[in-house]
């Protein structure tokens, strides 16, 4: 049975109650707590449903990371035969600080497939070039930024100047952030959440046009994830900051640092599903509101078989006296 019949409405409760948990912590300034809460939210939400899950992208290898740990195995049904056999790449608060400053985008994540249909990429730095439907195919990884941002105008039939491209704001790019500047293209350079960032660029109507730079080489398999089902494209190349790394890479299968992966290669699945939950307002999702007696969720769940989106707006009732608001 496919993936995502049994188990889309389990999913998207599971982003949205780890969205919650964090959610409730924003502003808070402590990011660690933010992050254990949602995770712990995450855990528990899995092991309700009736899969057989196994952690392909999570919080860290066993030794670091007490939960959703990469490996660990979660669901009502882990270990059996009779279960839904699922790989699961989670990030259960993407954008910690943005959580704890209360700063836009932060989102609960979680993609899932079949069995191998998910890159197990390991915890280190990836290099990547996100752009959407529309320009899918016209750029290439190495190609020199203003040539990229040309081909890029011409997908979206404008000037590069009107172009926005998402830049984590880190000193690795002062180069990258002074080649797109001399190209003539806009830039939003952002704190974190670069995975929230690759969503929205492969939805139009968001105001931004791609991603490029360097971030976490996990959120890049998810985002690679939502491209499958967006039809949106990201190319990717690991990077080791250290000899640390390189050796951690290769211990872990990885020789070859200068080989791109496509969004195929980071998620190859054909059962790919993707559920992301707005944490704080973001550009694509409403974060969690909160009123008195219950709560509201705003969630995208997108599945690649069913070619399906679903925006999801769900609100939690503890208390069936106070009214429920219906605005937006
Ligand atoms: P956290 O959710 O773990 O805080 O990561 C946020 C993030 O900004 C990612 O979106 C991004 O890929 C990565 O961190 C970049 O890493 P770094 O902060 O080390 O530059």
């Amino acid at each position: 049975m496919a993936i995502d019949h049994v188990l889309e409405n389990g999913f998207i409760r599971v982003t949205e109650q780890a969205a919650v948990a964090a959610a409730h912590t924003m502003g808070q300034g402590d990011r660690k707590r933010s992050d254990q809460v949602s995770v712990e939210a995450m855990r528990r939400e899995l092991d309700a449903l009736a899969i057989a899950g196994r952690i392909v992208i999570g919080e860290g290898e066993r030794d670091e990371a007490p939960m959703l740990y990469v490996g660990e195995e979660v669901g009502a049904r882990k270990g059996s035969v009779d279960g839904v056999a699922v790989d699961i790449a989670v990030d259960p608060l993407e954008g910690t600080n943005l959580c704890a400053t209360g700063a836009p985008d932060a989102t609960a994540v979680l993609a899932a497939a079949e069995r191998g249909g998910l890159l197990h990429a390991p915890d280190t730095y990836m290099q990547k070039l996100i752009v959407g439907p529309q320009a899918a195919g016209r750029l290439h990884l190495d190609a020199p930024v203003s040539e990229n941002l040309r081909a890029l105008a011409r997908a979206f039939d404008r000037d590069v100047e009107d172009l926005t491209i998402v830049v984590l704001d880190r000193p690795r790019h002062e180069q990258l952030i002074a080649d797109i500047r001399a190209a003539g293209a806009r830039i939003r350079l952002i704190g974190d959440g670069d995975l929230s960032a690759g969503i929205a660029v492969a939805v139009r109507g968001t105001g931004v046009h791609a991603v490029m730079g360097v971030g976490g080489a996990p959120e890049g398999v998810i985002t690679a994830a939502a491209m499958r089902c967006l039809g949106g494209e990201i190319q990717a190349r690991l990077v080791a900051t250290d000899e640390g790394q390189r050796q951690r890479l290769a211990k872990l299968g990885f020789h070859d640092l200068s080989r791109i992966y496509a969004t195929s290669d980071l998620a190859p699945g054909e059962e790919i599903l993707v559920s992301c939950t707005g944490v704080t307002d973001g550009e694509l999702l409403r974060g969690v509101g909160f009123f008195g007696g219950g709560y509201r969720t705003q969630t995208l769940f997108m599945s690649l078989t069913r070619r399906i989106l679903r925006f999801v707006d769900t609100i939690y009732r503890e208390d069936l006296s106070t009214s429920v608001y219906f605005g937006s």
